[in-house]
């Protein structure tokens, strides 16, 4: 199992304000649409509240909650650990695909020591906002793919992703490139 942490964030580190994105970028969901595109995608609970569609056409959609009440839709399954939620990954995976760990905040702090991958986006704007992307140590990871976009909303972004480098070699060997 590959673990991907995807993430957009202002130039403040902001993810989200109020339980939702703080904005609205057609391009910058673009780039998370096409990433996760046929791949299973793992949340917290609050991230999936915040979703307009639910669940996210095309991907496999799994959910955290601790919360025995918790409902989901149709078709999305729901977790109330990690143990539970990486077996079933293990059991669909089947070697290759990757898992995108998509949020919120919670999420990304508990998968950031342990994931091969970050799709980060990095807005070039600030924003208010109560949610932000945990610190963590530039330099254990390894840019290998980046670019430089424009919205048709006026706010620039970058894409870039990055691969754990203590875990390249295997990576690497086993997958092969992305
Ligand atoms: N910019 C971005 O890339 C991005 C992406 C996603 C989300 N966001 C933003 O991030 C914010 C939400 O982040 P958040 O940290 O507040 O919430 P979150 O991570 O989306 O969800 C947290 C909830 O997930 C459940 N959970 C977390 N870890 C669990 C575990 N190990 N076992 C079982 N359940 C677990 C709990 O649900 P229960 O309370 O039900 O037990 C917890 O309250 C929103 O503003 C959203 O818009 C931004």
């Amino acid at each position: 199992m590959i673990i991907a942490i995807i993430a957009a964030m202002d130039r403040n580190g902001v993810i989200g304000k109020d339980g939702v994105l703080p904005w609205h970028i057609p391009e910058e969901m673009e780039f998370f649409t096409q990433s996760t595109m046929g791949h299973i995608v793992l949340m917290g609970r609050k991230t999936y509240e915040s979703l307009r569609i639910k669940p996210l056409p095309g991907r496999i959609s799994m959910v955290l909650s601790r919360d025995k009440s918790c409902q989901v839709a149709e078709g999305v399954l729901l977790f109330d650990n990690l143990e539970q939620a990486e077996a079933k990954v293990m059991e669909i995976v089947q070697g290759r695909q990757m898992v995108f760990v998509i949020g919120g905040r919670e999420l990304f702090e508990e998968y950031l020591p342990r994931a091969d991958y970050l799709y980060l986006t990095k807005i070039e704007a600030s924003f208010e906002g109560d949610a932000k992307f945990p610190d963590y140590d530039h330099q254990e990871w390894e840019e290998i793919r980046s670019q430089r976009r424009s919205s048709s909303v006026g706010i620039d972004f970058s894409t870039s992703i990055s691969i754990r480098k203590s875990a390249k070699e295997e990576l690497l060997a086993v997958y092969g490139k992305l």
